[in-house]
């Protein structure tokens, strides 16, 4: 299995979509409804909303849009957000038949390089409390739980620069 990541490009946005939608039907199943899901899929990943999202990482320096390839296809993605000296980590999803292989690790890592390179050393991220193997995934990779917002735990990783 060859994996590489790149920066998305405007031609990923339906493959994207279809990701986010397979990944959120699997790993929000038992914690909302379906038409919750299919609604904030429509919402939040509407094809106009991503476009704008790729082409703003592509030519703005404060959003950063990763996408991992298996064999030259599209199977998750990740999403920062620039904010100071600061980043957030927005969205972290793969479909879930590529999970479990290190594409997650991967994708965390590219993203820190980048991270890096800008001199940020500290991320913090929204995970649902209830999302069990997302919030041991960031645990595994370095990341602790500083606070709770509503559904959500903050997690928060600094990293050495
Ligand atoms: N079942 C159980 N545990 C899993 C699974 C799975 N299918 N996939 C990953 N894990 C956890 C385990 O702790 C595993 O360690 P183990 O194999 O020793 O038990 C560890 O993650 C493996 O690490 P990776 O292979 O690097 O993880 P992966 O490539 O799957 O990426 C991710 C992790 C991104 C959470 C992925 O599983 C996924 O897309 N999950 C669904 C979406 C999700 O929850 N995203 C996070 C939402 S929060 C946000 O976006 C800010």
């Amino acid at each position: 299995m060859q994996i590489t990541v790149k920066r998305l490009a405007a031609e990923d946005v339906d493959a994207l979509i279809e990701i986010a939608r397979e990944s959120w039907r699997w790993t929000y199943r038992d914690i909302y409804s379906n038409e919750f899901i299919e609604r904030w899929i429509s919402e939040k990943y509407s094809k106009e909303k991503i476009l704008n999202e790729i082409i703003r990482s592509l030519s703005n320096f404060d959003t950063i849009f990763l996408g991992a390839l298996v064999n030259s296809t599209l199977t998750g993605f990740i999403e920062l957000k620039i904010i100071a000296d600061k980043a957030e980590l927005l969205r972290l999803y793969l479909k879930p038949e590529y999970t479990r292989r290190g594409i997650g690790k991967l994708l965390l890592s590219e993203a820190e390089k980048i991270m890096n390179t800008k001199g940020i050393v500290e991320w913090r991220l929204y995970v649902h409390q209830q999302n069990s193997i997302g919030v041991l995934f960031y645990k595994k990779n370095g990341f602790e739980v500083k606070d709770i917002d509503g559904d959500d735990f903050v997690m928060e990783k600094r990293y050495k620069s």
